[in-house]
């Protein structure tokens, strides 16, 4: 069973204090649990179900790369109190064909650096519908930073060192989630 956690930012900005997230993911990942960023999100096309007959080489990757893990780490802002349309655009993709998905089963976890709401509306929006889409979500301890970006920077790096405590806890968490 493989112990990779494919982690993904909802933001495609180059100084996304989401990416950061991701980057701090990956330095404080358990020993046996390795975190891959995927940074293509942004060359995904808009979801079209006519291109399903032959989808781009981009969508292939994503799907795949989604199949070859045993688990999906969500960093992501809220924009206007739900998902950045590139993260559920990225969603909508990963989730056909119907019947046979990539994300189906898999563990997946939502943190958020977002504006005055640290995020809260986006992680309980997308949590929704994960869980509908069959997924198990683990979301404790609950990651919802606000104004993130002005203490997290894309590097992975933050001035607050409970943030780190927070992340390590929760890989932890995804990490006891999945099957030995
Ligand atoms: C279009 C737009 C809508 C936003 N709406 C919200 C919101 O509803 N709630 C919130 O807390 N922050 C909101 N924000 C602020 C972003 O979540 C915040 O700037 C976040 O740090 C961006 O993530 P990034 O640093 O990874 O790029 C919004 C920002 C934009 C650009």
């Amino acid at each position: 069973m493989s112990r990779t956690v494919l982690a993904i930012a909802g933001s495609l900005r180059q100084e996304s204090s989401n990416a950061g997230l991701v980057r701090m993911a990956m330095r404080l990942a358990p020993a046996d649990l390795t975190v891959v960023h995927w940074t293509r999100l942004g060359d995904l096309p808009f979801y079209n179900e006519d291109l399903e007959v032959d989808p781009p080489a981009i969508v292939r990757e994503w799907r795949d790369a989604v199949s070859a893990s045993a688990a999906l780490f969500v960093a992501a802002p809220e924009y206007n109190f739900g998902p950045s349309a590139v993260l559920k655009n990225a969603i909508d993709w990963a989730t056909r064909p119907l019947g046979q998905h990539a994300l189906r089963g898999k563990v997946v976890s939502i943190v958020s650096s977002a504006g005055s709401t640290g995020g809260a509306h986006m992680i309980e929006q997308l949590s929704g519908i994960l869980a509908l889409l069959g997924n198990s979500v683990v979301n404790e301890p609950a990651i919802q930073i606000a104004k993130g970006a002005e203490c997290i920077a894309a590097d992975g790096s933050t001035t607050d060192p409970a943030i780190e405590a927070l992340i390590a806890t929760r890989l932890a968490n995804v990490n006891a989630a999945l099957p030995a």
